[in-house]
């Protein structure tokens, strides 16, 4: 007998307690939930114990310490605790392999120590993205290793996360959330759950396959549209048309259910979401012979826009009369967004290393990444001073637009003459493009209209090369 729907104030173990954990768990705990936080890894669990918090997320320090204080939130490397709760939710990370497919060993080894401490009347609902038939293929088989059924004893839902990185804490209490159960009453149960801790909008749908693919759209169609926003950045460049101009105008009409909604070129795509989750979709299609080609295309052209912005450098500073070999970069934000600390798969790295391939001195500087985290993975410390960093230098790469970098003083930078200022996240507005370009600096941003004209092509007769071919 399943009696999830019947607990009024359900107690709640988060299991992984990361970005999206810690996040969800604080949510809870600070809504008045009875929550505890597993995590597999005693050193993240011990910087929460003493009040660090690790990831960078508007409001999520304030939201875990509050909870803590209150007693709600608990954090423990001890998965006994799960057998102890109404709710376990589970929230590891499902990175892919080289091939695109999931490299499952953190969901593995979390359905394993749930299995141990499962009880009858138990809800699990698995969080983390997955391919389709994941669920059911992989976590259900494992978790059943306790001795009981799924569906019979115990309840069991997928129910995507969907939450922005620089928002999440506030996506968390607002959007929708699709639920797929393993039975009618697995869905009911999660939808009672949701419903009654969040108050959010529930859409249940008919499986927890319909569930994992909704999580795998959404990724999938922002990559998509970030990659046409980055063709289209680079088509605006062959005209001297700003793309941003043309981004909102061409997202006045109606399309369907909304408008038209391209979204912004930018340096690339990072985060390990949308670098990860298309290639989830190809792969998994791919395995059953089918080949999803706007996947596969989204990811190349998003990966191909450090390379991009970095020879736009480096075409810039060559038109200026100055070495890039010989250059100085200070680039500003490191992290693959602007307001977050996140590092992983951040699309500046890229732009670094083909700038330093050339031959030029580049600086690093964000005040919101972890310094360690940050020179192990570029290979040179961070300058801490914003000062330090762009003496003298020949161009300043805004690459992640935080909000300590909106107020620079542009007029007090100790920069060299004629600096360039590459605008990768930033989006100034044209009237700070002016007051730049009045303080003697150079703009240039991915698609807003600076950039060299192209040779011409003939306007649209094949070329001669292409006539003898
Ligand atoms: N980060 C995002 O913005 C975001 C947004 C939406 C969805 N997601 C998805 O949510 C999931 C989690 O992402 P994340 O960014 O929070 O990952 P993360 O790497 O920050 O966190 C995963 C945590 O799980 C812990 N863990 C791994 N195996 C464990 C085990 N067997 N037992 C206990 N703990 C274990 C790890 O120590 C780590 O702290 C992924 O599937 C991701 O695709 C992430």
């Amino acid at each position: 007998m399943r009696a999830v729907s019947d607990y009024n104030d359900p107690s709640v173990a988060v299991l992984g307690f990361g970005y999206v954990g810690s996040c969800i768990a604080a949510t809870l705990a600070d809504r008045g939930f009875d929550v505890v936080g597993v995590d597999a890894n005693p050193e993240l669990v011990e910087e929460f114990e003493r009040g660090h918090c690790r990831f960078q997320e508007a409001g999520l320090a304030e939201a875990v310490a509050r909870a803590k204080a209150t007693g709600k939130l608990r954090i423990t490397t001890d998965t006994s605790e799960l057998g102890a709760v109404d709710v376990v939710l589970i929230t590891v990370g499902t990175p892919v392999l080289d091939d695109g497919s999931l490299a499952d060993a953190q969901l593995r080894g979390a359905c394993v120590e749930v299995s141990k401490h499962l009880r009858k009347g138990q809800l699990v609902v698995l969080k983390s993205t997955v391919p389709p038939g994941t669920t059911r293929g992989v976590a259900l088989p494992l978790l059943e290793r306790s001795g009981l059924t799924g569906g019979a004893d115990f309840s069991l839902a997928f129910t995507p996360e969907r939450l922005a990185e620089g928002t999440a804490m506030k996506e968390v209490q607002t959007l929708p959330i699709v639920a797929g159960g393993l039975d009618d009453e697995s869905t009911q149960a999660v939808t009672r759950f949701w419903s009654r801790t969040l108050g959010v909008e529930v859409i249940p749908l008919d499986s927890m396959e319909a569930a994992e693919v909704v999580k795998l759209a959404n990724n999938w169609w922002i990559d998509l549209n970030i990659a046409l926003a980055n063709e289209l950045a680079k088509f605006c460049a062959l005209y001297g048309v700003d793309v941003l101009d043309v981004v909102r105008a061409a997202n006045t009409i109606s399309k369907g259910n909304g408008k038209v909604n391209i979204l912004l070129p930018s340096v690339g795509v990072g985060g390990s979401c949308l670098t990860k989750d298309p290639w989830m979709v190809w792969s998994a299609a791919r395995r059953q012979g089918v080949d999803i080609r706007t996947a596969a295309a989204g990811r190349d052209v998003n990966a191909a826009m450090p390379e991009y912005t970095a020879q736009l450098a480096i075409n810039t500073l060559a038109g200026l009369g100055k070495d890039p070999s010989r250059a100085t970069v200070a680039v500003l934000g490191l992290a693959f967004k602007n307001n977050t600390g996140d590092l992983r798969a951040t699309p500046t790295l890229g732009v670094v290393e083909a700038l330093r391939e050339t031959g030029a001195e580049v600086r690093i500087h964000d005040p919101l990444v972890d310094p360690g985290l940050a020179e192990a993975m570029f290979g040179f410390p961070l300058t801490e001073d914003l000062d330090d960093a762009v003496r003298d230098a020949d161009c300043i790469a805004v690459l992640a637009l935080h909000r300590d970098f909106e107020d620079i003083d542009f007029a007090a930078l100790p920069v060299s003459e004629s600096c360039l200022v590459l605008d990768g996240r930033a989006y100034y507005a044209k009237d700070k493009i002016q007051a730049l370009k009045d303080l003697g600096y150079v703009y240039r941003g991915i698609g807003r209209g600076t950039e060299p004209a192209p040779p011409a092509l003939g306007h649209g007769t094949p070329g001669q090369e292409e006539m003898a071919a």
